[in-house]
């Protein structure tokens, strides 16, 4: 084979390929896109934002981050509607003294408040965390929705097992408004509230159920300490999924308040249930 016959076999293999990456505009549609489990990339320079007055400026570089969002939680509720996520990074700026530094991000509405911290490796020096407010529909800060023109959602446990084993990333989301959230959690929790990942990696149980977790700490603001979240998840061959959601003390591991919500395969683009989607099928 000559380059030229080459080029023509790979040449329509990119075009359908062709991904674009559209600035998302309004808080709106970041919510409604998110609740559809899209693949959400964000940049923030925080030096273009508005410093917070309630946070003193450490030595701290300010953050210029980005990536694609993985672990994310919030409210849908249309008055009170916040989301956010975080990025953990070990940092090897002194090898005597390993630390984290860890930048969590809260939108509401046009603005997506930054915050940032060298907490120490087991998370417990806790000093003064710095924070910015960018105004992110007007350029202080991007985010986008990578567009995947073949994705496809999985509506049955089948679809999901068999795109997970045969090497598949699957992303998901769960909208609670079409779950079950039992005993001690309110249904304010239940209805009115998303989260959403990548299975990245799973294992399956004797039983043939589906297991998978996500984890990320995050600065909670106001009161100014970190919790990790892991969010644990299990697909089972009734068509259901069973989420715990559990916060800890980021030192001790020690679990405080854990969630449970029970909620089936979303079957359409409807935000109800939790919907899997394969990107790039
Ligand atoms: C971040 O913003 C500052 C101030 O506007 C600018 O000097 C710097 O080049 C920006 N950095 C990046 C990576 O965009
Ligand atoms: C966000 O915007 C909505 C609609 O414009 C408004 O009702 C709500 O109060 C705002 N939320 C906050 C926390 O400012
Ligand atoms: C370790 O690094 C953190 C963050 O830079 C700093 O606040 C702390 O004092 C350092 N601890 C030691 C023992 O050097
Ligand atoms: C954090 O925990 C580590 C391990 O228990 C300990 O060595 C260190 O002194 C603690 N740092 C602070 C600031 O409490
Ligand atoms: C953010 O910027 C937009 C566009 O310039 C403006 O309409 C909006 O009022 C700003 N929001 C805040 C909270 O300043
Ligand atoms: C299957 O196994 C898992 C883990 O061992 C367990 O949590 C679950 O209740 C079992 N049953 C079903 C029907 O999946
Ligand atoms: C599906 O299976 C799980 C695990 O056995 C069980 O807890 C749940 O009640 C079942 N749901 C339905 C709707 O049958």
């Amino acid at each position: 084979m000559n380059a030229f016959s080459f080029l023509w076999l790979v040449l329509p293999f990119f075009s359908v390929q062709c991904q674009k990456m559209v600035k998302v505009q309004s808080y709106r549609h970041l919510v409604s896109y998110m609740g559809r489990g899209a693949d959400v990339r964000y940049f923030f320079n925080a030096s273009t934002c508005v410093t917070s007055a309630k946070t003193s400026q450490s030595s701290d570089e300010i953050p210029v981050i980005g990536g694609e969002l993985k672990l994310f939680i919030g409210s849908k509720d249309p008055d009170d509607g916040h989301l956010f996520f975080s990025q953990v990074r070990y940092v090897d700026n002194n090898p005597n003294n390993l630390t984290a530094e860890i930048q969590t991000i809260y939108v509401i509405n046009d603005t997506a408040m930054v915050f940032w911290e060298t907490t120490g490796f087991f998370v417990n020096n806790t000093g003064n965390p710095d924070g910015v407010y960018c105004n992110w529909t007007r350029g202080e800060g991007s985010i986008w929705v990578k567009q995947h023109p073949q994705r496809k959602q999985m509506t049955s446990f089948n679809e999901i097992r068999s795109a997970l084993i045969s090497g598949e990333k699957i992303r998901w989301v769960a909208n609670l408004i079409g779950c079950n959230c039992p005993s001690d959690s309110g249904p304010d929790e239940c209805t009115n509230s998303f989260v959403g990942d990548t299975i990245t990696d799973f294992k399956i149980s004797d039983n043939g159920s589906i297991r998978f977790t996500s984890s990320s700490t995050s600065l909670v603001p106001l009161s100014w300490v970190y919790a990790r979240m892991i969010v644990f998840g299990h697909i089972y061959q009734n068509n259901t999924v069973n989420f715990m959601i559990s916060l800890l003390d980021p030192t001790t591991w020690d679990d405080g308040d854990d969630e449970i919500f029970l909620c089936p395969i979303a079957l359409s683009s409807a935000p109800k249930g939790v919907g899997f989607f394969l990107m790039d099928p």
